[in-house]
């Protein structure tokens, strides 16, 4: 019988830079959109404040001080068993404001530090070009995304990194959750309140800048891997009402579309229809059709947290949930995280099929996991079984869609794998970690790190090549 996870399948965790390395100023770093950030909660946005203001708890300064500590936290995540460490290189630590003509040699030289200490442990860096951390200088300066220079930008990024770092990482991942424009403007590193004209040319511009990063990359080594990124937001019909299920398409048409453009190297027929009864004109420039169609991706990345639910009738939206207007109505046959989030594990194997039915192409989960409270009394010995029965379900459902559905995975990365802030709230409290970090909201704690009941569980897991999943 054959295995039901390949052999060479991808195990591992992810993080991102700007949630996790603080270092916020050091080695020449410049400032980022996350910098200026303050902690939010469940039901409060983050602020973003007009420069730093003293006074102000800013979580990406401090993160879990990944800058110092890597050497440390990657021998622990070889003991856990890693094959592969996802991480982002973050833009400013190369350009500090975006604009330079020579990139920062600190900013090259601390990740060419953090790939090599992975590679001396066997472990595979994922690597993406951007997750959240435009440079504030690209924000206030030109309105972030919404202009056409940063496509120029990002590519003068991309290319320096994928020139020095062309023999150390395979896997790249252009743009993060591309699709969180749709959700969280700041999210998808655009500027702030975006006109729905504003929102469409930026988000044309982060898929020009996707596609003209897979050319460059594709150029400087033909061997590397890239691909795109969507957070999966994977949405049912209510009822079987047709109007709810047209709306659940139309739902979908929303953040597929981007991974349409991605994998086919156009824009789909619907978005061109949409674009025009909305009175929207895309400023493109001739060239563009041809940078699309050369730069499609080799692989489909997600992140996987919950399902949704598309329904006509507006009543009875979850409450109290930051992402309210992607989640949608409360589904009754599913449970919920502390932070409303629809816990569904078999909402990710519909949705891998989903994906593999419309691409045939690799699919890769790069972020999955459960935020939560844990009882921190005994940090050394924090008892998470509601984040191991998590897991092991949502494993259980990649298992099935490879082993059952024919579905072809590159792997699968657990989310904050190390506790780090979180990225829609700011704080520390919501932990995805197999292993615990010692820090509060408010940035108050020792830092230290410990291992969770889970990380053991994982460290099974991945010993097993997903055999033993047992507690
Ligand atoms: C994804 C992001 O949207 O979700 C991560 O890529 C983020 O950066 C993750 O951390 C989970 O969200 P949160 O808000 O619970 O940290």
């Amino acid at each position: 019988m054959s295995e039901r996870f390949p052999d060479g399948f991808l195990w591992g965790g992810a993080i991102a830079a700007n949630q996790a390395e603080g270092g916020y100023t050091e080695g020449g770093k410049g400032l980022g959109i996350l910098d200026v950030m303050e902690v939010g909660s469940k039901d409060t946005p983050r602020r973003r404040t007009d420069g730093i203001e003293p006074g102000v708890h800013y979580p990406s300064h401090q993160g879990i001080d990944f800058f110092h500590t890597y050497r440390d936290d990657i021998a622990l995540f070889a003991e856990l068993g890693l094959k592969a460490f996802r991480t982002s290189i973050n833009w400013t630590r190369i350009y500090p404001t975006g604009v330079e003509d020579e990139p920062n040699e600190a900013g090259l030289q601390f990740y060419d530090d953090v790939f090599d200490e992975l590679l001396k442990h066997g472990i595979t860096p994922v690597i993406t070009l951007q997750h959240s951390d435009t440079p504030l200088y690209l924000s206030e300066q030109f309105g972030g995304w919404t202009n056409r220079i940063l496509v120029d930008l990002f590519a003068k990024y991309a290319r320096t990194v994928f020139e020095r770092y062309r023999d150390k990482v395979k896997y790249w991942i252009t743009i993060n959750e591309i699709n969180a424009i749709n959700y969280v403007t700041w999210f998808g590193a655009a500027a702030d309140d975006l006109t729905d004209q504003q929102k469409e040319q930026a988000s044309y511009h982060l898929l020009l800048a996707s596609a003209e990063a897979v050319r460059i990359g594709k150029q400087i080594n033909p061997n590397f891997m890239i691909g795109g990124m969507l957070t999966d937001a994977y949405s049912y019909p209510y009822t079987c009402s047709p109007e709810d299920v047209l709306l659940s398409v139309q739902d979908k048409h929303r953040n597929i579309f981007f991974s349409d453009v991605m994998v086919r190297g156009y824009y789909p027929a619907y978005k061109i229809r949409e674009l025009e009864r909305g009175g929207i004109l895309l400023a493109t420039q001739p060239s563009d059709e041809l940078i699309l169609s050369e730069g499609v991706i080799e692989f489909l990345a997600c992140s996987y947290y919950a399902s949704h639910v598309s329904s006509t009738d507006a009543d009875e939206m979850i409450q109290g949930n930051l992402l309210q207007n992607i989640a949608g109505k409360a589904n009754p046959y599913l449970q919920q995280s502390d932070w409303g989030w629809q816990i569904d594990p078999l909402g990710l194997r519909i949705s891998l099929n989903d994906f593999y039915d419309r691409y045939q192409i690799p699919l890769f989960v790069v972020e999955n996991g459960l935020g939560a409270v844990d009882d921190t009394t005994h940090p050394d010995a924090i008892q998470d079984d509601y984040r191991i029965d998590y897991l092991r379900r949502h494993i259980d459902a990649v298992g099935d869609a490879i082993a059952i559905d024919g579905v072809e995975m590159i792997g699968y990365l657990a989310w904050g794998v190390i506790d780090i802030v979180s990225g829609t709230t700011g704080e520390m409290a919501k932990r995805y970690g197999l292993i615990h970090v010692d820090r509060d909201n408010d940035g108050h704690g020792s830092n230290a790190r410990f291992k969770k009941k889970s990380f053991h569980w994982y460290r099974k897991a991945i010993d097993s090549n997903g055999r033993d999943l047992s507690t």
